[in-house]
């Protein structure tokens, strides 16, 4: 027998969970990590695997509303839960103001670290509508980027906390 094939019926344990407003449900290994369950399996290959020890941030996902990193939890824990990635920021395939503002800032170069950075910025922003500096700093402490620099992507974060005020400010009209 085909070792893949093989393999893949181990995939014997069967998950539900909310995914970026959708419910799903997926058969895995009872093992396998939550990337590897969201990228290989269904396909979100925005989430990226750097170190796969904790270290990068490069997984980061938003479970039950915290940025968490995906290498490090096993995706029998996302039973039941809600979980977004950075496919669910996009709004009928137009970048959403954060997305926007990374770019608009130089935030992004290989673009390797900008999912893991967008998922803990829109946790944050989430929790703090304004945050100050530090909290930006430390919300993205956990994430790792090897060529943009920290002082876009903490520019774009306080460009997309300014832009989320105004709207606020509209919609309170
Ligand atoms: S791949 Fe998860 S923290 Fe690096
Ligand atoms: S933009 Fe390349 S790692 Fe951050």
């Amino acid at each position: 027998m085909n070792q893949e094939i093989a393999q893949d019926e181990q995939a014997n344990l069967e998950i539900c969970f909310s995914l970026n407003g959708s419910d799903i449900q997926v058969k895995i290994k009872p093992w396998e990590t939550a990337v590897d369950t969201l990228r290989n399996r269904l396909g979100l290959t925005g989430i990226k695997e750097g170190c796969g020890i904790g270290e990068c941030g490069a997984c980061t996902i938003i479970l039950d509303g915290k940025a968490v990193n995906g290498c490090l939890i096993l995706a029998a824990q996302l039973d039941g839960r809600t979980v977004e990635t950075v496919e669910g920021l996009a709004v009928s395939g137009t970048m959403n103001y954060l997305q926007k503002a990374f770019l608009d800032k130089g935030s992004i170069q290989c673009g390797f670290c900008s999912p893991g950075m967008l998922m803990s910025t829109k946790a944050l922003l989430d929790e703090y509508k304004q945050p100050s500096r530090d909290q930006i700093i430390n919300a993205l402490s956990g994430n790792l980027c090897r060529c943009a620099g920290y002082v876009q992507i903490i520019e774009a974060v306080e460009e997309a906390a300014r832009q989320e005020g105004e709207l606020q400010k509209t919609t309170d009209k």
